[in-house]
């Protein structure tokens, strides 16, 4: 099913070519909670992995399957089960927080880790994991990320997983800052962005205004560790 397809068939999904903002009462719901500065972190966590399934949710509609045959209790009937190889691909230290939500759902992905952390004077992601194996990449990456502020980090993803060889990427973020999206769209037009709010600004520090601050600190709680 074409992207353009999958906004027809569910309304709830504004498109910009690629780009699909996810709008629900419960996603606006969580979200609100999920940027108060005074959400501790376990319940912050908690957030994140409710986002993250309604977010998945949505990507994976337009997922293939192929007919299977079930036997029930009963009789034996017509069922499907999911075609492509999934990855899922968190962006760490953040985009752990996603990670077991959807694994909840796909239970069968696999999952692959990318270090990425922002250079704070530069803005620019510094890569300190990747452990891809040669070959027999996945059919579907599910990139993990709460947060797309500059899409430096994210676009450092994609280009490794299109070495690795991944016909199809789809990124999930929380919060993307508008150009951030304009950045990943001018360098990877393929790649779906699925994300449940579009903020408006970057401030100096390429900090996602209004945003929630530092994702991966209130997942982690961990303010204190930045010399
Ligand atoms: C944050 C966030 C993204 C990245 C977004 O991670 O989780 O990975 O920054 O910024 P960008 O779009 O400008 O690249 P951070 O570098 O703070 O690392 P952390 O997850 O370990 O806190």
């Amino acid at each position: 099913m074409s992207p353009q397809n999958l906004k027809k068939t569910n309304p709830s999904l504004e498109s910009g070519d690629n780009v699909f903002e996810v709008h629900h009462p419960l996603i606006q719901h969580h979200l609100t909670r999920l940027r108060n500065q005074s959400t501790a972190p376990i319940e912050f966590r908690n957030l994140i992995r409710r986002l993250a399934v309604l977010l998945a949710y949505e990507a994976t509609q337009d997922l293939q399957t192929v007919s299977v045959s079930v036997e029930t209790p009963l009789t034996t009937t017509d069922g499907h089960a999911l075609k492509p190889s999934i990855g899922l691909v968190p962006i760490l230290r953040a985009g752990l927080g996603m990670v077991d939500a959807v694994l909840d759902l796909i239970p069968s992905a696999e999952v692959w880790h990318l270090g990425l952390y922002r250079d704070e004077k530069t803005a620019r992601p510094v890569e300190y994991y990747s452990k891809l194996p040669q070959s027999q990449p996945v059919d579907v990456a599910l990139v993990l990320d709460p947060m797309l502020a500059t899409g430096g980090s994210a676009l450092a993803a994609l280009n490794t997983l299109k070495e690795w060889g991944v016909p199809r990427i789809k990124l999930l973020s929380i919060i993307a800052s508008r150009d951030g999206i304009a950045e990943v769209t001018a360098h990877d037009p393929d790649t779906q962005i699925y994300i449940t709010a579009v903020d408006p600004e970057l401030n100096d520090q390429k900090f996602i205004v209004p945003g929630l601050g530092d994702a991966g600190d209130r997942i982690f709680n961990t303010f204190k560790t930045h010399d």
